[in-house]
């Protein structure tokens, strides 16, 4: 076996940005027919950050990035490659890849994925490849939203939840495999429960029909990652090698606190597990909130280097991926 092949890829350091403005239960429902009290039960959220015109997708995700490089303490020129994930990026012909790069000073091979709430766990999936083959010695993979601006404010089924952010994971060479193999696929017959009404295609086309904004048939999206999503959490355990009891710390995608909870009774994971409930102040920032909730665990001494994290993405597509990770 050659060298490239037997090097591992470890988690080196973490980054977030958290947008200044905290916008409450009760904001929302100056625009909704809905309770604060209804709000935090049936999705766990108190409060959401929305980002304000200069908070752009840059300034997010080069700021989480720019976290997640001090806490490596590498230097911009280390990277060898740059994955930046959003569903959010409106100015796909320069990506959002190469901005972060641009304003990171270095001159990477840079590039924008897009796999929704799922694109975090994606990208990490790929950059442990990248670096475990040799391709690039140190990858940034940031997930970075504005979901705010393609929110429709007055829809009762959606306008409570999603929020913007930036999160980030530097992964690097290791001599141990701190990352494990993902696990990741796709239903994509049933992807029309989550999408943008009108497409940006047809709001060309008919201004008329009003900015695209989020649709989600939120019952159909809870059912499939309640009933999918501990299949593919047991199943990244085993391609790492782990068993569901070695698992120290959750952390799905934070998209409802209720499919957090199906998630870990369906698991039966140990008594003293942490699980990540960064969506109580963050809401659902779809790409950004793996990265942001295991960010919150740190700097809240919830976690320790070395535990063994369970990442579970999944949304839009629909779509989904799952690793096991050792925390830096
Ligand atoms: O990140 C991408 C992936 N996204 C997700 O994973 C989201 C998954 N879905 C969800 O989180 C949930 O479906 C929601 C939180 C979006 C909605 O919760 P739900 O429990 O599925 O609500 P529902 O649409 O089934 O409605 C239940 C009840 C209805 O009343 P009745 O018919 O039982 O009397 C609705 O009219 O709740 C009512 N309702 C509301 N009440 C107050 C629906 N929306 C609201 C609201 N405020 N905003």
């Amino acid at each position: 076996m050659s060298d490239a092949v037997a090097r591992g890829a470890a988690v080196l350091g973490v980054g977030a940005y958290r947008p200044r403005r905290v916008v409450s239960n009760e904001e929302i429902c100056e625009q909704i027919d809905s309770t604060d009290e209804w709000i935090r039960t049936r999705t766990g959220i108190a409060s959401r950050r929305w980002a304000e015109p200069d908070e752009t997708l840059d300034h997010m995700a080069t700021a989480a990035a720019t976290g997640a490089l001090e806490a490596s303490g590498l230097d911009p020129t280390a990277l060898g490659m740059i994955l930046a994930a959003s569903c959010t990026d409106v100015q796909p012909i320069q990506p959002l890849g190469v901005r972060v790069a641009a304003k990171l000073g270095t001159e990477v091979a840079a590039l924008s994925i897009n796999a929704t709430c799922a694109g975090f766990c994606y990208g990490l999936g790929l950059a442990r490849e990248l670096v475990r083959g040799g391709t690039a010695d140190h990858v940034l993979v940031v997930g970075a939203e504005r979901l705010s601006d393609v929110t429709d404010h007055d829809d009762r089924g959606t306008a409570f939840i999603f929020a913007d952010g930036a999160g980030a994971f530097v992964v690097g060479r290791s001599d141990e495999d701190a990352i494990g193999p993902v696990v990741w696929g796709s239903d994509g017959v049933r992807g029309e429960v989550l999408r943008l009404v009108p497409d940006w295609g047809e709001f060309r086309d008919d201004r008329a029909l009003g900015s695209p904004a989020i649709s989600m048939q939120g019952r159909r999206v809870f059912k499939w990652a309640a009933e999918e999503m501990p299949k593919a959490a047991a199943a990244a355990c085993k391609a790492a090698g782990v068993s569901i009891a070695d698992i120290d710390v959750l952390v799905p995608h934070q998209a409802n606190h209720r499919i957090t909870e199906t998630i870990v009774k369906a698991l039966e994971l140990k008594d003293d597990v942490v699980v990540a409930d960064d969506i109580v102040t963050t809401g659902n920032t779809s790409s950004a909130s793996i990265p942001l909730a295991v960010h919150r665990l740190r700097a809240e001494g919830r976690v320790q280097r070395g535990d063994r994290a369970l990442l579970i993405g999944f949304g839009g597509g629909l779509a989904y991926a799952a690793q096991v990770a050792t925390l830096p």
